[in-house]
């Protein structure tokens, strides 16, 4: 168990997805009276959009829903997996470039599909980019998140916090 939990969402560009669960998540944390026990950032597997902020659709989305995203976008790093206890890809590909970059020693539970814990995934296990669609996805997107955050919360809780 653990006194300190660091999460890390990580999509392609880090300015759509993981930005999205990065706010929701950390909004849900906040109010839960956590965030001194549960610290939330994001990542991009690649560094296109490095320093940039989100991606305005998925910010207005968000906003409209009263989550602010304020990240700016960072590539992930293989050094990462030595200071996050859970890094949540957003979907397959994202994983399966983790994985390259993670050390053999990482621990079975430190790298996650977020998807795992969306209670009705029906086995999608992708949240769906929506960089290159139109504003339907940025909602789709959300809706995913929305739902699979609170399942994510309870997990981490039982799981590293040893809290209910
Ligand atoms: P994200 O979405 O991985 O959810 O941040 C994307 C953002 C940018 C690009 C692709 C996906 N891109 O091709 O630049």
């Amino acid at each position: 168990m653990k006194e300190v939990v660091e999460v890390n969402f990580v999509c392609l560009g880090n300015i759509c997805r993981s930005p999205l669960a990065h706010g929701v998540f950390q909004n849900l944390v906040t109010r839960a009276g956590l965030d001194n026990k549960i610290l939330v950032s994001s990542a991009g597997t690649s560094s296109w959009h490095t320093g940039d902020p989100p991606d305005n659709r998925m910010r207005l989305t968000a906003q409209n829903k009263g989550i602010q995203l304020k990240n700016r976008a960072r590539q992930f790093q293989s050094k990462d997996f030595d200071r996050f206890d859970l890094v949540l890809a957003m979907d397959r590909s994202n994983l399966s470039e983790l994985r390259e970059l993670a050390p053999k020693s990482i621990s079975e539970d430190q790298l996650m599909l977020f998807r795992t814990f969306d209670p009705k995934s029906n086995g999608d296990l992708d949240v769906p980019d929506p960089y290159y669609g139109g504003e339907r996805g940025f909602e789709t997107v959300f809706q995913i998140v929305e739902r699979t955050c609170p399942p994510l919360l309870k997990y981490i809780k039982s799981h590293f916090l040893n809290a209910l």
